[in-house]
């Protein structure tokens, strides 16, 4: 255990990391810091160098220059003392063949020296208990995830990190690994990880940097990322309900413009609002549209968030 020293303790401190690849930075000074307990997302699209920033943490890559402290040591050159702490997330590829759910998760076990009860107690965290008897290659794409985050926890680490645990799953299962994941945080767990689906980080992290071009381009809780844009909520209604020159006769509305049959305007102060469309009669019609992280990388970079 590290020591408390005030807020939480720091679990992972990146300090000015950079890496460049044939002349190119691909991370470019980047620096952040993940305390003990905290679900930390490195978002961004395809390319922008989270898997490279993740594996320089894991020591599975040198980097050209910063720093990274992870449970207070280096994890480069290869530590060891490191590798019984963390959990990385392996591959599909790594599984052992031909064997069942439990007997993957007990034959890591065996390998960690981890007590007999952990297998079943790992198959319940990633809900795969009824399926424990299942072969890996006949699990689901989902199921099989959910059973690789189970190795990567065998050791009980204190920290996890996952590299896009939800790319290629489709929506069900990535919901059924929501869940899977906060329960691993709900155990004091530190996770650290990657995805591309921006409205998945604002849900499932506490914090998020925000990485574009190997840059972290913004960085802090959802909410805080997104109320720091300081956009009024946008809303519409049908033009077929109340047409433009009314919207803008109603108490609080600014920028009132009509597109597609729909009235679009926005509210700084959307309580009075709300009153007078419900003494008409048509506040059930109206539609709201809060800034989204999606505004804040548009914002940020002036183009699309393209995953
Ligand atoms: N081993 C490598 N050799 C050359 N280029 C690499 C290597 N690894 C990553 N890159 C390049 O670095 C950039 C960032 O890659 P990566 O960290 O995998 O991004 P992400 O995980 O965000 O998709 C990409 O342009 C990728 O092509
Ligand atoms: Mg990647």
């Amino acid at each position: 255990m590290m020591e408390e020293t005030g807020d939480a303790a720091v679990a992972v401190a990146v300090q000015g990391l950079s890496k460049a690849y044939g002349g190119k930075k691909v991370v470019d000074d980047v620096s952040f810091t993940v305390h003990e307990g905290e679900f930390f997302g490195l978002l961004g699209p395809n390319g922008a160098g989270k898997t490279t920033t993740l594996e320089m943490i894991e020591g599975l890559r040198r980097s050209d220059s910063g720093s990274v402290s992870l449970l207070g040591s280096s994890p480069w050159p290869r530590n060891t003392a490191l590798l019984t702490r963390i959990g990385v997330q392996l591959q599909s590829s790594a599984f052992f063949e031909r064997l069942t759910a439990r007997e993957q998760l007990s034959t890591f076990g065996a390998l960690y020296g981890a007590g007999v009860g952990r297998t079943d107690e790992l198959l319940a965290l990633v809900g795969l208990t009824d399926h424990a008897g299942v072969r890996e290659d006949k699990l689901s794409g989902g199921q099989r995830q959910r059973l690789s985050i189970a190795c990567a926890l065998v050791h009980d680490p204190e920290v996890l990190f996952l590299d896009e645990p939800t790319a290629s799953l489709d929506p069900q299962a990535r919901r059924n690994l929501w869940d899977v994941l906060r329960g691993i945080k709900e155990q004091g767990k530190t996770i650290v990880y990657t995805t591309h689906y921006i409205e998945e980080a604002e849900r499932l992290c506490d914090r998020i940097a925000i990485l574009d071009g190997g840059r972290v381009i913004a960085m802090d809780t959802p909410s805080e990322l997104v109320s720091a844009l300081g956009r009024p909520t946008s809303m519409e209604l049908p033009v077929s309900v109340i047409g433009p020159d009314d919207v803008r006769g109603l108490p609080g509305v600014e920028e009132v413009t009509e597109e597609d049959g729909r009235v679009r305007f926005s509210a700084a102060d959307p309580g009075p609002l709300m009153r007078a469309l419900t003494e008409r009669g048509i506040a059930g019609s109206l539609q709201i549209r809060a800034a989204s992280l999606e505004d804040v990388f548009l914002e940020l970079t002036g183009r699309e968030y393209r995953s």
